[in-house]
């Protein structure tokens, strides 16, 4: 079947990976339906299938290659189903994809994602296309040369990419080797991009970066070079404050800071400015002094508690919450004690756990000889996450009878009659709502019962209904 036969082309976008990921699919969808394409709602109706692929922990390549196999025969049936394969494990294994699977379409990098529309088209008339560009020659006018088209779909959030790349060596990490050396996004290019998702109907964005305290810094360099005459500021503070002031915006959000570069003036602009959630999340990774030092992480525990304290005492009901790698090689049962303590100690109202997953190419991957056990590290896991949730209950339950703001997704995947949203500590709430909320609406809520993961609560007062999102016009890239 030909589903191009009856009516627009349609696409399906498949992210695998973190929230810079889902940017980047955010922004091929919206080229894609620039260029006249409309959402699929499965594989069975779309023409083009995008596949925006991770590299950072999973098991990437044997996803992909699984993925991409079963869409082979898709395509034996439907020629005329266009394959594209983007994301940091393209820009890593760019001719290993070309040969392990040379029915794909299209092969495109992480900077070079603003031409994943032209690149379909051109596919489509000439045959299969692989395009990826070397992150040491993308700038912020090559990779953002429009952000209006960047937006695609509904709801009041959206992502803003600040920050690409990151500066750091991390001795686990595969990104800087993937996405290149950090390169900030012009200051005034995204404080128009917010002003344009306001008036958009957007009331909460996410600044996202690797290293978001680090913007601006490459910036700052490059004026010098040049000669400008330039302040040196704390330009991601700056940052928070001018979102935080555009029109229309209720919340913003960024992830993530690294411990080691969180700076005061980050921290005053958290406590200052109301619409800047009061919410940290800050990877830890590990508690132990000598893995910390394995992994080039730049801080010691006591040096991120110290850290973490000044940003409680500034930051009024701050949320906590963190990356932690268990099982990093030579982890002894010593090390994981120390995490555990200081996971206890820094009291995380949730954390993300990962075990530990060795990344070729990265200096880590070179230290297979002190690879800890399998069951070791499902049995560290487990206790860690005893250890959080412990911290987290406590955390939930202190909200127990206060009213919160919530801002309303939609309703509960497990229970629909239930309404469920955010608060600005970015904490889920389920509540019951005796008239239907659209999705964007912010509300008051009584917080009746707490969870690990959730809250449970009921309807006070409708504080904002949702605005309406209109679709902006994509400028021609
Ligand atoms: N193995 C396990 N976790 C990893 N992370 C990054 N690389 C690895 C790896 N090789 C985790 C870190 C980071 C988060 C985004 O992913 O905790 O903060
Ligand atoms: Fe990876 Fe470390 Fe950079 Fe984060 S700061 S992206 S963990 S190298």
């Amino acid at each position: 079947m030909d589903a191009a036969a009856d009516g627009p082309r349609r696409y399906l976008v498949r992210t695998f990976g973190c929230q810079m990921n889902e940017n980047d699919s955010e922004r091929i969808s919206g080229l894609l339906e620039a260029d006249g394409l409309t959402p699929a709602t499965s594989e069975d109706d779309a023409d083009v299938i995008v596949l925006n692929t991770c590299c950072i922990r999973e098991n990437a390549d044997n996803r992909l290659y699984g993925t991409l196999g079963h869409l082979k025969s898709r395509k034996d049936a439907r020629p005329d189903l266009q394959i594209v394969v983007g994301g940091c494990l393209a820009q890593k294994d760019r001719d290993q994809v070309r040969a392990r699977a040379p029915y794909v379409d299209v092969v495109l990098g992480t900077h070079n994602v603003h031409r994943a529309a032209e690149l379909v088209a051109q596919a489509r008339a000439g045959g299969p296309i692989t395009e990826i560009l070397d992150a040491a020659v993308a700038d912020d006018a090559t990779m953002f040369p429009s952000a209006l088209a960047t937006r695609s779909g509904p709801g009041h959030t959206a992502w803003v990419t600040i920050q690409i790349g990151c500066d750091n060596s991390c001795a686990f990490c595969i990104v800087p080797a993937v996405r290149g050396p950090e390169i900030s996004r012009p200051f005034d290019a995204l404080v128009a991009e917010v002003e344009a998702l306001a008036a958009d109907g957007v009331t909460e964005v996410t600044l996202l970066g690797q290293n978001v305290n680090s913007y601006g810094r490459d910036l700052t360099l490059a004026a010098r070079r040049a000669g400008d005459d330039v302040r040196v500021r704390p330009l991601f503070a700056d940052l928070l404050r001018a979102t935080g002031a555009v029109d229309g915006i209720r919340r913003v959000r960024y992830t993530s800071p690294h411990p080691k570069d969180l700076r005061p003036e980050t921290i005053a602009a958290m406590a200052e400015v109301p619409e800047v959630c009061s919410h940290l999340h800050l990877p830890l990774q590990s508690g132990s002094d000598r893995v910390l030092a394995a992994m080039h992480r730049g801080y010691t525990a006591e040096r991120y508690l110290e850290r973490l304290a000044a940003a409680r005492a500034e930051i009024d009901d701050l949320a906590v919450t963190t990356d932690i790698i268990v099982g990093f090689p030579g982890e002894t049962e010593e090390d994981f004690a120390r995490t555990l303590e200081v996971a206890a100690e820094a009291a995380y109202d949730s954390a993300y756990t990962f075990v530990y997953s060795p990344r070729p190419g990265t200096e880590a991957a070179e230290m297979a000889d002190q690879e800890v056990p399998a069951e070791v590290v499902a049995e560290r896991f487990d206790r860690l996450k005893v250890v959080v949730e412990r911290t987290a209950v406590a955390a939930h339950r202190a909200r127990v009878g206060r009213v919160e703001e919530v801002a309303v997704e939609g309703p509960s995947r497990k229970d629909p009659s239930v309404l469920t949203g955010r608060t600005a500590q970015n904490k889920l709430v389920h509540f019951p709502s005796p008239t239907p909320l659209r999705a964007g609406t912010y509300a008051q809520v009584r917080v009746t019962d707490a969870a690990a993961h959730h809250l449970r609560g009921e309807l006070v007062d409708v504080v904002a209904p949702a605005r309406h999102r209109t679709r902006i016009p994509v400028a021609a890239v």
